[in-house]
């Protein structure tokens, strides 16, 4: 089965949210596959976000991301990848779906960055790479 990378990120770890959407993932039948509660560094911000570098966003995200833990996880499950990007909705929390995580659970708190509670992969290639920068004795 397929594995994806999940990230809660500092403002869902900071309020309280982690166990709720470790919910949602595990209702929806995936499986966890690892789930650390860890500080970022640069260096993993850096790599994981590269695709990123340049863009107005870029310098407010990669401080967001230091502000506080994250709740570093591998989900495990037939097409998660595209099955928590559902679960988690839009990337703006404002016009995400209600039912979603972030339509449900985020809102614009008019800053820098979409603080918008979780990260998914988006295709296989970001996982295999994501899962190699956060977990890299899962990738072997
Ligand atoms: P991730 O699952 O976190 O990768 O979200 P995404 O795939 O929905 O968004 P994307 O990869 O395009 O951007 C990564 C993160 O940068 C987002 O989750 C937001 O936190 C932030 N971000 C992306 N686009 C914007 C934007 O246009 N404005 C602002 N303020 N933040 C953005
Ligand atoms: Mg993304």
């Amino acid at each position: 089965p397929q594995r994806s990378l999940v990230l809660v990120k500092p403002d869902g770890v900071r309020r309280g949210l982690s166990g709720e959407i470790l919910r949602r993932i595990e209702g929806k039948g995936y499986t966890l596959a690892a789930v650390e509660l860890r500080s970022a560094t640069p260096e993993i911000l850096a790599a994981h976000y590269a695709e990123h570098e340049g863009k107005p966003f870029y310098g407010p995200l990669v401080e967001f991301m230091l502000s506080g833990p994250v709740l570093a996880v591998v989900i495990e499950g037939e097409r998660c990848i595209e099955g928590f990007r559902s679960l988690a909705g839009a990337t703006d929390p404002t016009v995400a779906a209600p039912g979603t995580i972030r339509g449900d659970l985020g809102r614009d708190w008019g800053l820098a960055v979409q603080q918008n509670l979780v990260h998914g992969s988006d295709s296989e290639e970001s996982a295999a790479r994501e899962i190699g920068i956060w977990f890299p004795e899962l990738s072997a």
